[in-house]
């Protein structure tokens, strides 16, 4: 069984995509042949800043490896060190009806909110797709809001496929698996996201994470009245730290008027604070470390490549390309 999935270095990683991402992804490296990878390509939609794009691509590297992803075990690479992803991107392209394009609801919000609606972002979707078929990967763990670009990823397996090869063919129907959390809040209580502003990160402590958490939008309730857990982004986030029995516990404690925000944006301060305290350190470490992430990422690399080469000869050949 083969797994891929990443992230896009599009600022600084969150709780959002700690535990509906990252987290979920290093679990897979025990079970499944897995591929990570930075998503440096498709941060090119939204970012224009050289200096910062090529930090955030290292930086999420070393999250990944400060949260605990083994080089050993998973194959964790930058989306650009694997160029043969564009030449199956364009092959992908060719058989993939414009429609089904269209109805990707990233590029849909984008338009309707007249932000940038560049080609690259129009062929989002296809990069994906490419990212996912090259490796050959049957499961793709993702979010809630990544569902639908691993559903855009199987329609173009399938149809190239059914152009190319329907008798035998040459790329297996990628699944989507959805993350334990696939939906994590953020301060504004929409989905926590860079492009939301609205985010908590991994790595942030002290003045700046109580800074964050005391500025989560709760309702007004005082102290002693009853007040809607299902609500509250304070006690979904607080949950993510929680065993089963805990989480009735404080819910029981929101609806009798028992804990006002104050206290639980305290808990939520030093939960954060705790969980995190051991990846911090090792980020810190894999800092004064660069050769070694470096290195790791080159590695990661080969490993992507040589699957690529593998399902790109197919392609080529099926599809009427000399072939090398
Ligand atoms: P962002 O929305 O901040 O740009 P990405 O699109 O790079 O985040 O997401 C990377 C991964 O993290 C994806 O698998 C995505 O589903 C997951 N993810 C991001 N934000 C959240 C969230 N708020 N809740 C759950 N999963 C999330
Ligand atoms: N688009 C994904 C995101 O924003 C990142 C990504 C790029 C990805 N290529 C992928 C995820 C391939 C899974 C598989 O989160």
């Amino acid at each position: 069984m083969k797994v891929i999935s990443g992230v896009q270095p599009s600022g600084v990683l969150h709780l959002g995509n700690y535990f509906g991402a990252i987290r979920d992804h290093i679990a897979w490296q025990d079970r499944a042949e897995s591929y990570f990878l930075i998503a440096d390509l498709h941060a090119l939609t939204t970012q224009r800043d050289a200096a910062e794009l090529r930090e955030n691509t290292r930086n999420a590297a070393m999250v990944y490896l400060a949260c605990g992803l083994d080089p050993k075990k998973a194959a964790l690479f930058r989306q650009s060190d694997v160029p043969e992803v564009c030449e199956l991107s364009w092959m992908l392209g060719a058989v993939t009806p414009l429609g089904l394009l269209e109805r990707a609801v990233a590029f849909k919000e984008a338009r309707q909110n007249n932000q940038n609606c560049d080609a690259g972002l129009f062929n989002y979707p296809l990069l994906m797709a490419a990212d996912i078929l090259m490796i050959g990967a049957d499961a793709v763990p993702v979010g809630r809001d990544q569902l639908q670009h691993v559903e855009i990823a199987r329609e173009i397996a399938k149809k190239f496929n059914s152009v190319y090869s329907p008798d035998a063919p040459i790329f297996c129907l990628p699944e989507a698996k959805l993350s334990e959390v696939p939906f994590v809040p953020g301060i504004s209580g929409e989905k926590m996201s860079k492009r939301y502003n609205n985010t908590i990160g991994i790595l942030d402590e002290g003045e700046e994470l109580a800074r964050k958490v005391n500025a989560i939008v709760t309702d007004s309730k005082g102290r002693n009245e009853p007040k809607n857990p299902d609500r509250c982004t304070v006690f979904a986030l607080l949950s993510l730290f929680l065993t089963q029995d805990e989480t009735g516990s404080l819910a029981q404690r929101y609806r009798s008027g028992s804990i006002d925000y104050t206290e639980a944006k305290q808990t939520l301060i030093q939960r954060l604070d705790t969980y995190f305290q051991q990846i911090r350190t090792k980020y810190e470490k894999l800092q004064k470390s660069p050769e070694f992430v470096e290195q790791t990422l080159a590695d990661g690399a080969d490993r992507a490549r040589q699957r690529a080469h593998v399902v790109l000869a197919a392609v080529r050949r099926v599809a009427g390309l000399r072939i090398q």
